[in-house]
């Protein structure tokens, strides 16, 4: 069957013929290519077109498609293991990996998901302070738990809605929205609630608005107001975790969070999450706790292959994050140079090797007021251009392109020839 016909098929069984809305392309006007396989830097879809991959699965793929050693990782495991529901000694192999690892965390629990991360963490916040409001930011994405779906960015801010159907008023309104980069706002919050707040959960370097990495002094000052009206700071590392860093944003801040959650590369690739930190708030979890969370099947065998395999071969290749950076500076400077010579309205953030192109008359973009002032329709206009040239990048202004370790200089070349090419 071909894209069309697969995805059009895919509607009558599938809400919008997709699992996750951003999938769909609603935000361009194209279907979306239908995705059969992956290799390295690039995937193919039914129709037999081929991409330069820029979204690698947003975020997980960052040893590239089907990498060998975890492929292997996770044929070996499959064949004595796929699922028990019970202790293994893989989870232990990755829980000691990621604690011995990243500095803030102490000890740790798998979930499936990022959101079941981010949703688990705030729950064990809220038990730990027994206090039950949570400051969050405009833009900041956490996942689809009813207490986040408060000016969320990316997929709600890409499908035009202010939060969702569904989210009944007394789930939200625990939670306080304060300006990203803009401490004033938080410290608002604390002076009028503080001693109700049980958390402040943000994306050290925001993802889901684009990207904007948070500045120094607003996280160092996040860290100070929650130490003294004894709240808990939560770092949703979900997308930057062992991507912008291999110990994640906190290496590069030098910030101690007390919550750490996770997924997508500590997964490699399948269905994972986790959340960790100081040891005597993870000890209020059950059973030791009275904070109760599972998960059937949470620290899946094959999840932990494949997460394990992809952070050793991480950490064994240090040149891989020289490689990304180098990529990432390329990318970043290319596209400037080439905006600034045809005068395009372009604002470029990067991290490492999380970017974002915004189309925007401003000279920055801090914030999430400052993300929606781009023009989506230029952007959308920009995304059919590079697809058409084969480059394959999110179907949304408010999404990061991701590099991986397979990309090469010329891929990067290939997609700064696209955009050189592109007119508004
Ligand atoms: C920062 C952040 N937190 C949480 C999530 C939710 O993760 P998941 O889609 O695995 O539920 C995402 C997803 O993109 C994310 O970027």
């Amino acid at each position: 069957m071909r894209n069309d016909d697969i995805f059009n098929e895919s509607k009558l069984y599938m809400p919008g013929g997709v699992n996750s809305p951003v999938r769909a392309f609603k935000d361009v006007p194209m279907n979306p290519p239908v995705i059969k396989s992956g290799s390295g830097a690039y995937i193919y879809d039914e129709d037999g077109n081929k991409y330069i991959d820029f979204v690698c699965s947003w975020g997980p793929m960052i040893l590239g498609h089907c990498d060998e050693d975890v492929v292997k990782a996770i044929k070996d495991t499959s064949e004595r293991a796929i699922s028990f529901g019970a202790t293994t000694e893989l989870e232990l192999q990755l829980a000691k990996y990621i604690c011995t690892t990243v500095d803030n965390v102490e000890m740790l629990r798998m979930v499936n998901s990022g959101t079941e991360a981010t949703m688990s963490a705030v729950k064990l916040a809220r038990g730990y302070t027994g206090r039950n409001r949570i400051i969050k930011f405009a833009g900041c994405y956490h996942g689809h738990f009813d207490d986040f779906l408060v000016e969320a960015g990316s997929g709600v801010m890409t499908e035009g809605i202010p939060g969702s159907a569904g989210v009944p008023e007394d789930s939200i309104k625990n939670t306080l929205v304060a300006q990203y980069n803009d401490i004033s706002s938080v410290e608002d919050i604390f002076k009028q609630q503080g001693s109700d707040v049980a958390a402040v959960i943000v994306e050290p370097v925001a993802g889901n608005m684009g990207v904007i990495p948070g500045d120094e002094n607003f996280l160092k000052s996040l860290r100070a107001l929650c130490d003294e009206n004894g709240a808990l700071l939560i770092f949703d590392e979900v997308m930057s975790g062992f991507r912008v860093a291999y110990k994640g944003a906190q290496s590069i801040y030098k910030i101690k969070p007390d919550l750490t959650t996770m997924a997508k590369i500590i997964g490699g690739g399948l269905p994972c999450g986790a959340y960790g930190g100081r040891k005597d708030i993870m000890e209020k979890l059950s059973p030791l706790g009275p904070v109760y969370q599972a998960g059937t099947m949470s620290g899946n065998p094959l999840v932990m292959a494949a997460g394990i395999t992809t952070l050793r071969k991480l950490h064994d290749h240090p040149e891989y994050y020289v490689h990304l950076e180098k990529l990432g500076k390329k990318l970043e400077d290319g596209v400037r140079n080439i905006a600034e010579q045809k005068k395009l309205p372009v604002v470029i953030n990067r991290c490492g090797a999380m970017f974002a192109l915004f189309f925007t008359e401003d000279s920055k973009v801090k914030n999430y007021s400052d993300a929606k002032k781009c023009d989506t329709g230029i952007f959308a206009k920009y995304f059919t251009h590079m697809i058409k040239k084969g480059i394959y990048v999110a179907p949304s202004q408010f999404e990061a392109v991701f590099l991986n370790v397979k990309h090469t200089e010329e891929d990067v070349d290939r997609f700064l020839q696209a955009f050189n090419s592109f007119e508004i």
